[in-house]
C-alpha cells in the first residue's frame, strides 16, 4: 500500500559484491519500476566516503539510460560506519538507525532488508546489532540476505546458523545462492513436471549418467585472499551445483510452494551419501595458454595466493543419491578455473538402446551414441536433446542431430533477468523458493565435509593442468570409470 515504506540496507556497500551485482541488480529492478513506492537505499560501510563519491564508485557498473541511472542514484545514500564495536558504547548502528527513521518517519508500515555483503565471520555480530540497534515497532518485515561462504564445514555453518536462528526466524532469512536465480535454473522444475516427456525416463532404468559441469576460462586472478581459504568444492560445487542437482534429482513437489519443493530438495541431499575420496578427482591450474593465445601465470603464481598452496582449481567428484529412483546413477559434478571455455550445463545421458540394430552403421569408429538431453545455462541457455538420425542421402549412415531450443532464437526480444535481479525481488516480496533453507544447506554441507577435511588435511594432492586445457586427465578416466560415455559423433 502507500502507506508502507521500504528500505534496502546494503551492508558492505563498498565491496565488490555490491558494486558488481548488489547496486546493479537493484538500479534495474528501480528502472523496470518493479522496487515498491516510498523505497530508500542505504549503502552502509567502513569507508568514509561522501554520498557522492560512493555514488561516482558504483555508477559505472550500472546499466540504463542516463535518466534512469540518475533516478535510481536519487534514492540511494551512504552511511560510513563500524559493523561492531565490541564493548564501546551501545549504538555503532546510530548514524543508521537516524537515516533509517528519517525515511520511515510517520508510516505505519516499515519493511526492512538488510543485505550483508559482508565475510560471513562478522554475521553473527552484525545480525545482533541489527536485531538490537535497530528496532522496529510497526507492522513491516525485516528480512535478512546473506552471501556465501556459509560457513566451511559443516560444524561451522551450523555454528553460524546457531547465532543468526536465535535472533531470526526461518521465514526472515534469505540464504542467497546466485544459480537459484538463473533462468535455466528456474525452468527446471517447469520443464520436468509440466512435460510428459520427461517424466517416464527420469530414473535408473534410462538415465545412465548425469553431469553437472561448470567451466571458467579465468583464473582466481586477484581473488586468491578469498579463493585460497575456500577452494573450488566449497565456492561452486557444495552450493551451487548441488543446488541445481537437487532439482535436477527431487520428486515431483505437492505444490509449488517455497516449502514444498525445499522440502523435495532436501530429501534428495539427505538420500545422497557423503562424498568419498576415491569418488573425487581435484586439480590446480599451472601455466598455460588461454583460449586468445596468452601465456597465463600457474595458480600458484598469483601474488595473492600462496606460492605453496594445495587449493584445488579443480575438481570432478561423483555423487550417488541413495533412493530407489537413482540408485546407482551417478551424478557428475565437475567444477574448474583456467580451462579451455566458459560453460555451465545439465547433462542427462541416457543408456544404450537394446540391441545393436544400428551398431554397424555408426559412423566413424563403429560407436553406438548415446542420448543425452543438454540444458545449457550459459553462455547462451539453450536445452537441446542429442539424438540419433540417419544422414539424408541413399546410404543408411548414422549420425547425431540435435532438437534444439535455443532462447536467443526462439525468445528474440526476451531480456534474460539477471540472476540477482530476480532473487532480490522474490526477496521484497516474501518468496523463499529459491533460497537455501537451513537444513537444506546443513544436509549439502553433510555430503561434502568428510573429504573437505581430507583435502585440508593433505590426504590428496590437486593434479596440476595447464591453463586453457580441459583440466586433468585424472577427471575423464574417473567419470569413464563411473559409466560415462564419451559420444564420439558429436
Ligand atoms: C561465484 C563464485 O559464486 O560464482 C565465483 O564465487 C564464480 O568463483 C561465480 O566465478 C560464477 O558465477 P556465474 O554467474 O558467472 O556463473
Amino acid at each position: 500500500t502507500d502507506d508502507a515504506s521500504l528500505v534496502i540496507v546494503i551492508l558492505g556497500a563498498s565491496g565488490d559484491l555490491a558494486k558488481r551485482k548488489t547496486y546493479p541488480a537493484l538500479c534495474t529492478l528501480h528502472a523496470k519500476k518493479f522496487l515498491p513506492q516510498n523505497c530508500k537505499i542505504l549503502g552502509y560501510a567502513r569507508s568514509e566516503l561522501t554520498n557522492e563519491s560512493h555514488k561516482g564508485m558504483i555508477k559505472p557498473y550500472l546499466k540504463g539510460t542516463e535518466e534512469e541511472i540518475d533516478a535510481f542514484l536519487e534514492i540511494t545514500e551512504y552511511v560510513p560506519g563500524q559493523y561492531c564495536l565490541a564493548g564501546q558504547g551501545p549504538s555503532v548502528f546510530k548514524s543508521l538507525c537516524d537515516k533509517i527513521e528519517a525515511h520511515e518517519d510517520g508510516r505505519t508500515r516499515c519493511n526492512r532488508m538488510f543485505y550483508l555483503a559482508l565475510p560471513p565471520s562478522i554475521y553473527p555480530e552484525v545480525c545482533a546489532n541489527i536485531k538490537h540497534e535497530l528496532p522496529t515497532n510497526n507492522s513491516g518485515w525485516t528480512r535478512i540476505v546473506l552471501e556465501k561462504p556459509f560457513g566451511r564445514d559443516l560444524a561451522s555453518s551450523e555454528e553460524l546458523n546457531r547465532h543468526i536462528c536465535a535472533l531470526y526466524r526461518e521465514d526472515q532469512l534469505y540464504r542467497i545462492d546466485h544459480y537459484l536465480g538463473k533462468e535455466l535454473v528456474q525452468n527446471l522444475v517447469v520443464m520436468r513436471f509440466a512435460n510428459r516427456f520427461f517424466s517416464p525416463i527420469w530414473n535408473r532404468d534410462n538415465v545412465s549418467n548425469i553431469q553437472i559441469i561448470f567451466k571458467e576460462k579465468i583464473g582466481c586472478e586477484g581473488r586468491g585472499g578469498y579463493f585460497d581459504k575456500y577452494g573450488i568444492v566449497r565456492d561452486i560445487i557444495q552450493n551451487h551445483l548441488i543446488q541445481v542437482m537437487a532439482l535436477v534429482a527431487m520428486e515431483r513437489p505437492c505444490t509449488l510452494s517455497a516449502d514444498d519443493i525445499r522440502d523435495e530438495k532436501l530429501k534428495v541431499l539427505r538420500c545422497t551419501k557423503p562424498l568419498a575420496s576415491d569418488n573425487i578427482v581435484i586439480g590446480q591450474y599451472g601455466r598455460g595458454v588461454d583460449a586468445d593465445g596468452n601465456l597465463r601465470q600457474g595458480y600458484r603464481e598469483d601474488e595473492t595466493v600462496p606460492s605453496d598452496s594445495n587449493c584445488p582449481t579443480f575438481a570432478m567428484c561423483v555423487l550417488y543419491v541413495n533412493n530407489e529412483r537413482w540408485n546407482g546413477v551417478p551424478f557428475i559434478l565437475k567444477a574448474g578455473k583456467a580451462l579451455n571455455e566458459s560453460k555451465v550445463e545439465i547433462r542427462v545421458q541416457l543408456r544404450d538402446v537394446p540391441g545393436d540394430l544400428f551398431l554397424q552403421k555408426a559412423a566413424p569408429k563403429g560407436t553406438q551414441t548415446r542420448n543425452e538431453l543438454v540444458v545449457r545455462l550459459q553462455p547462451d541457455p539453450s536445452i537441446y536433446m542429442k539424438m540419433t538420425v540417419k544422414e539424408p542421402g541413399l546410404e543408411t549412415t548414422i549420425t547425431q542431430s540435435e532438437m534444439e531450443l535455443l532462447y536467443t532464437d526462439k525468445y528474440v526480444n526476451a531480456v534474460i533477468p539477471e540472476a540477482y535481479e530476480r532473487l532480490i525481488l522474490d526477496c521484497i516480496y516474501g518468496d523463499q523458493q529459491h533460497f537455501v533453507r537451513r537444513d537444506e544447506l546443513q544436509a549439502a554441507w553433510s555430503i561434502f565435509t568428510p573429504v573437505l577435511h581430507f583435502i585440508d588435511a593433505g590426504g590428496m594432492v590437486p593434479e596440476e593442468y595447464a591453463f586453457g586445457s580441459r583440466g586433468p586427465l585424472e577427471a575423464d578416466e574417473l567419470r569413464k570409470r563411473v559409466g560415462h560415455v564419451t559420444n564420439i559423433i558429436q
